[in-house]
């Protein structure tokens, strides 16, 4: 699994080479408005075997299946009609749905982990989109870091976490949403939240006219949902009123300390945050090691909007890890 990675810049040429690495069976990392997915033909066994590997992801969590439009969809799942009707509302966007899979849809089994659901999502990226109508199938994708680690922003965090390891990485410059997709499932038709994302809950449920509820047992164990993930190397501390002495600092809003750190947004803008989210936790880890402190502390986080995934995804890196 030794190959040299190449990085294309998101021209016409350059996502036609990247398109013909996934026509090849390759894989190839790609910026979506959440973060960089690592694709492969969701259709060819073999390319998708390649992205647990790469990743070195358990073998049961299913992928996402990335596709161009609505008729994409259509080939592969079923659409109720209030799938159809929050599809209308949010796709092309930060949203997955997780629907019944088609018998016929064509995809690996392993895209789905043998279960007889798909998660779906339309990406509204540019670069996504021209890549997906140049390719002309389904690309399966899941965050391309290796497993467990803090998700890439940039097409940098994707060269340090999994570089050598894939064939490309089409350059599409930063991500602008910063933390991953929301995931919708359907219990009895009946929409739940499976993953907190890059659309906030409020405004969901405000589309869709009800409450969200959370599965109480997960009925997966999903990457995204297990508890130490999205973890930088050194320890994350999180809620913290200060930094303590031998600690790097993530803030939140207006203040500064007198301590190496970063600040998700001085203006308390929440969008700001998830954006720079994934990006500063990456530049933190290296800031610590450089100098030779184990903890990142982080200010406390509102809980709204797009507040609930950051705390989401803070709670899961600072969760014990398997070391
Ligand atoms: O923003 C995103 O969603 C990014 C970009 C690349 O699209 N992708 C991403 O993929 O975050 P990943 O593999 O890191 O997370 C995929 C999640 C899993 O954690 C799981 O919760 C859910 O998708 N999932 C996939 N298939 C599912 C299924 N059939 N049933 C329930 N959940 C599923
Ligand atoms: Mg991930």
């Amino acid at each position: 699994m030794n190959t040299s990675t190449q990085r294309y810049i998101s021209d016409s040429a350059g996502i036609a080479q990247a398109a013909e690495i996934l026509r090849a069976g390759g894989l190839l990392s790609f910026p979506t408005e959440t973060v960089y997915g690592l694709g492969a033909d969701a259709r060819n066994d073999m390319a998708v075997a390649g992205i647990f590997a790469a990743k070195g992801r358990p073998q049961f969590n299913p992928l996402i299946v990335h596709v161009a439009d609505l008729n994409a969809v259509k080939d592969i799942a079923e659409l109720s009609d209030i799938a159809r009707n929050i599809a209308a509302t949010f796709w092309p966007g930060p949203l997955t749905l997780v629907l019944p899979r088609k018998h016929n849809c064509g995809l690996s089994k392993l895209v789905t982990a043998g279960l007889d659901t798909v998660a779906v999502r339309i990406p509204a990226h540019p670069v996504a989109r021209q890549l997906l109508r140049a390719f002309d199938g389904p690309i399966a994708a899941p965050s391309a870091n290796p497993s467990g680690k803090i998700s890439p922003t940039r097409a940098d965090h994707v060269m340090e976490g999994l570089g050598g390891r894939i064939a490309g990485v089409l350059d599409g410059g930063a991500c602008d949403v910063g933390v991953e997709s929301t995931i919708i499932g359907f219990s009895a038709g009946i929409p739940m939240l499976l993953r907190s994302g890059g659309i906030p809950v409020e405004i969901l449920q405000k589309a869709i006219g009800m409450s969200l509820k959370t599965p109480e047992i997960s009925t997966i164990t999903a990457p995204g949902q297990l508890k130490s993930h999205y973890a930088p190397t050194v320890d994350l501390r999180i809620n913290a009123d200060a930094p303590h002495e031998k600690e790097v600092w993530l803030g939140f809003g207006p203040g500064t300390f007198d301590t190496p750190g970063l600040n998700l947004s001085e203006t308390g803008d929440l969008h700001e945050a998830a954006a720079h989210l994934f990006a500063y936790l990456h530049q933190l880890d290296h800031m610590a090691i450089a100098r030779g402190i184990s903890t990142i502390a982080v200010a406390p986080i509102p809980g709204h909007g797009l507040g609930l995934a950051i705390n989401d995804r803070l709670k899961r890196a600072a969760a014990p890890r398997e070391r």
